[in-house]
């Protein structure tokens, strides 16, 4: 049955980006792909009503930290995690602090890499004021008061598209409007990425300035994670003066929207564990799978481009020069393997280290490398590195 699956996996990445995948096989793939979908079992709801910041220790004991929330989907995992109906809320870790900064709407740091979330294109002399919002006119941005009217550009992440919207809306109505066709407001993450949003903008014959995805507010993750997703109630600003500083999710009504309230009052809560932990210590590679399925899952299976972003994030800060990926050689069939039984999909390897592997001289495994490119190499197995386990069920 195993290796059907495989064969079918094997196929799927034959086939990814060809339009003509025959009807039947592509049932088939929705098959396998339900059976092996990706349960993340990262939120833990805890049925204690305590301050926002005893929350806050008791998920730094028991598990990471206050929950992290870095999309939609995140959002709908959190509410399946909240098995209680009479609860009407609970905290996440998000809270106020005196700190301003420019962030993104699309949020999830999976879809940065390196600094650039970090880009950006001002005009000469902005942002020069108290608006938290932004635009591009032309090309260049400016700071403008969100609850103006604009024209906006969305991007759909699955066909990695821009589209140009000549409607005006303020800046949250666009933000919504985005998140329910396509992804979210445009994020620009670099020079060439503003060129081509303004010539979309240019080519849809827009006059005017058109929202980007930059915006501002002060909250901040109690993890420290960069994520700048938000998903305020309509009529919440993200910049309020009041002091309710600690940030709460709505569970039943207003499913998943969120609000603010007191950090002294108490409500119930959700934790989170990270969904890839990278183990500074340095172990071979039978070791670190024997550590990763004691205490987490499993080694890291890298079976999504979004895993491969998680994984260059965390490598960052690995004190080898190589980590130990679950990526393992078969020397009957000649192929490597993900140790979720996965054939590999999105390939990064570094040059020569795929093909010609020399099964006379012991099993051959996987690591990415911790700095540069991030490429895959082939290792012997008795190497000693960092490792990185996922938590993910699969
Ligand atoms: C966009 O809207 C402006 C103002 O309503 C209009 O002048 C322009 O023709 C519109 N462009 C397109 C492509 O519809
Ligand atoms: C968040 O971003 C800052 C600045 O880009 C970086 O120094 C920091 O390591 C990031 N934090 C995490 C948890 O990735
Ligand atoms: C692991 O190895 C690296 C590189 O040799 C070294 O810098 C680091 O201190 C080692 N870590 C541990 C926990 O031994």
């Amino acid at each position: 049955m195993w290796i059907f699956f495989l064969h079918i996996r094997a196929w799927y990445c034959l086939f990814r980006s060809e339009m003509e995948v025959i009807a039947f096989l592509s049932l088939l793939i929705t098959a396998v792909f339900s059976l092996s979908a990706c349960v993340p079992h990262h939120y833990h709801f805890v049925n204690m009503n305590l301050t926002w910041t005893e929350a806050q220790r008791y998920c730094r004991e028991n598990y990471t930290d206050l929950a992290t929330i870095n999309n939609k989907n995140d959002i709908e995992e959190l509410l399946k995690s909240v098995n209680d109906d009479q609860v009407q809320y609970v905290w996440i870790g998000l809270q106020k602090t005196v700190s301003y900064k420019w962030k993104w709407s699309l949020g999830d740091p999976a879809f940065y890499t390196g600094n650039d979330s970090q880009y950006r294109n001002w005009a000469q002399g902005q942002p020069n004021g108290d608006d938290d919002c932004s635009n591009m006119n032309p090309g260049q941005w400016n700071d403008y008061e969100c609850n103006n009217s604009l024209p906006f550009m969305c991007y759909r992440d699955s066909s990695k598209e821009y589209i140009a919207v000549n409607q005006t809306m303020t800046w949250r109505a666009a933000q919504n409007h985005c998140r329910e066709f396509y992804t979210d407001l445009v994020s620009v993450r670099n020079q060439p990425e503003n060129q081509q949003i303004e010539k979309i903008r240019n080519d849809a014959h827009i006059t005017s300035g058109v929202w980007i995805g930059l915006f501002r507010d002060s909250w901040e993750w109690s993890d420290q994670s960069n994520s700048s997703f938000r998903n305020w109630r309509t009529g919440v600003p993200d910049n309020d003066g009041g002091n309710e500083n600690c940030a709460v999710v709505w569970v039943n009504t207003d499913h998943g929207q969120w609000g603010y309230r007191t950090c002294s009052f108490k409500y119930p809560f959700v934790c989170h564990e990270d969904k890839l932990v990278l183990i500074k210590q340095n172990l071979s590679w039978p070791e670190a799978l024997k550590y990763c399925r004691e205490n987490h899952v499993d080694l890291v299976s890298v079976h999504s481009e979004q895993i491969q972003r998680r994984v260059m994030n965390v490598v960052q800060k690995a004190s080898t020069a190589e980590v130990w990926l679950g990526l393992r050689h078969s020397c009957t069939m000649g192929i490597w393997f993900w140790v979720n039984g996965e054939i590999l999909c999105n390939q990064n390897w570094a040059a020569g280290h795929r093909t010609g592997v020399d099964c006379r001289d012991g099993p051959r495994v996987g690591a990415v490398q911790s700095g540069g490119d991030h490429r895959w190499v082939r290792l012997p197995q008795t190497h000693k590195l960092n490792f990185i386990c996922t938590n993910y069920e699969d």
